[in-house]
């Protein structure tokens, strides 16, 4: 058996690893209102409901990217990176979120694009990062079949405009986690919680993935390598009894296998259509989608892992929340009456967020998407810690966290998983959705009043581990 490394270990990369950081759109540009911007249904939400967002913060102005990117840039490629992945925002590009376009939406990312390039940083796109036109929003959003038809035509438009220099595209960023808070725990916009609806709205969205898949297939003019970015986060039963054991499957088919097996194989698992039958909780979809999907299997899998979930069968109601203040006494509830129920771990690491640390969980995904579709091509597009850190902190923390992760994917790899690279969440602190601006996540320390970003202590080990494509031993 090969020993697995420590670490005292020097591991080594493969050739051409893509080393990087991620932002998205809502969470970075600010600019809500310029060049012809369209609203989002997230500026409506934090309008209308800002005491669901740790102290009503909004991303009105965020980190005011859409302004300085000149600047993210250059510090972009002075931490070492070769990668970086950015959304684009709909909304820019289609101001209610169909045709007529903005022409200066896309002139902002082409440039972005360019000088992205221009300093040997390959650009990863992602076409839809939860911030749906308020347009679309108003009538119907996922639940609607006009949106996903305007989201093949957005892909489309985009494709034409970078797909002859972007090579790496992602559909959707997590739709899993973007529907279970928008149609189930009720704390993401739309603000709806139906177990049922929230299943078929995450099944319309691997429709909408199909269809884009296409679209920027026939418009990119450079072979695109089309993705998703899916969250996904090992289930493992709370302690060994059967019904623990149970609603740990459970909660893998819905939060995991659903639209994970989808994507890898452009079909819906049929042991867990059967499940959801059962309950009546079944999806449908049009056939012309289930026939646009069958021919969309991805051609590489974004893998955003955070923490693994520990499932309780003991779930006597439904009880949701997400921990958004940072203070370790408030606790989060993902529990689905008769399903499953999320608990913490009372030993285990855990941001002050409540979110377990646990490496072993990213080495876990990899081999699993591995084994499922031996030799596809994965990257890891979002890791990372949250931290109540300030200028000058001395971010060992979030060290150790990058260190052991990253030998979590090397792991991976001599396990025989094709990883690509690896992206960190985030480039720099940003809007974190309900949990404002606290929960801070950068390389790049974003200063709330002056908006200057200062570069913390992990970036210039990161910079070092990119530039030597290894990871030092003790
Ligand atoms: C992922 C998202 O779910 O996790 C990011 O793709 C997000 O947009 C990140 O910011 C961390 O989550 P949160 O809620 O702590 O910001």
């Amino acid at each position: 058996m090969k020993r697995m490394p420590s670490t005292r270990d020097v591991c080594n990369f493969p050739p051409g690893f893509l080393w990087g950081s991620a932002t998205a759109a809502t969470q970075v540009e600010g600019a809500a209102r310029e060049d012809g911007r369209g609203p989002s249904q997230w500026d409506a939400f934090c309008a209308n409901h800002p005491e669901r967002v740790f102290e009503r913060a909004t991303p009105e102005v965020a980190c005011d990217h859409y302004h300085r990117w000149a600047e993210d840039v250059a510090l972009i490629a002075a931490m070492g990176h070769t990668a970086y992945r950015f959304s684009i925002c709909w909304s820019r590009v289609f101001p209610s979120g169909s045709p007529p376009e903005e022409p200066r939406g896309l002139a902002f990312y082409d440039r972005l694009v360019d000088a992205l390039l221009a300093r040997g940083v390959e650009p990863i796109v992602t076409l839809y990062h939860w911030d749906l036109p308020l347009g679309l929003a108003e009538k119907g959003g996922w639940e609607s079949a006009r949106t996903r038809a305007m989201f093949a035509v957005f892909a489309a438009v985009v494709a034409r405009r970078l797909g002859d220099r972007v090579r790496w595209w992602t559909t959707l960023n997590e739709p899993g986690w973007s529907t279970m808070n928008g149609y189930l725990t009720a704390q993401h916009p739309p603000l709806k919680s139906d177990p049922k609806l929230a299943l078929q709205v995450a099944t319309n969205m691997m429709a909408a993935h199909a269809m884009a898949t296409h679209a920027l297939r026939a418009a990119a003019t450079q072979a695109p390598r089309v993705g998703i970015a899916a969250n996904l986060s090992p289930c493992r039963p709370a302690t060994d009894s059967p019904e623990d054991r149970a609603a740990a499957v459970r909660a893998d088919n819905v939060l995991n296998r659903w639209l994970l097996e989808s994507a890898l194989f452009g079909r819906f698992p049929v042991d867990v259509s059967r499940c959801l039958e059962a309950s009546n909780l079944s999806p449908t979809l049009p056939d012309a989608d289930l026939a646009a999907l069958a021919t969309a299997p991805v051609d590489w899998l974004g893998v955003n892992y955070y923490y693994p979930n520990r499932v309780s069968g003991d779930a006597p109601e439904s009880k949701f929340h997400i921990a958004n203040t940072g203070s370790r006494d408030e606790e989060s509830h993902l529990s689905v009456k008769g399903q499953f129920r999320m608990v913490k771990s009372k030993s285990a690491a855990a941001t002050d967020w409540g979110w377990e640390i646990d490496p072993a969980g990213l080495t876990e995904l990899l081999v699993r998407v591995q084994t499922l579709r031996p030799g596809l091509p994965q990257i890891v597009t979002e890791n990372g810690v949250a931290l109540l850190d300030e200028p000058g902190s001395e971010d060992g923390a979030r060290v150790r966290f990058l260190d052991s992760h990253l030998r979590a994917v090397h792991n991976a790899i001599r396990a025989g998983a094709d990883v690509r690279g690896y992206i960190m969440w985030a480039t720099m602190d940003n809007f974190s959705w309900v949990n404002g601006y606290r929960k801070r996540y950068g390389f790049l320390h974003v200063d709330r009043a002056t908006l200057a970003r200062t570069r913390k202590a992990s970036s210039h080990w990161f910079e070092r581990v990119a530039r030597a494509n290894a990871l030092e031993g003790e």
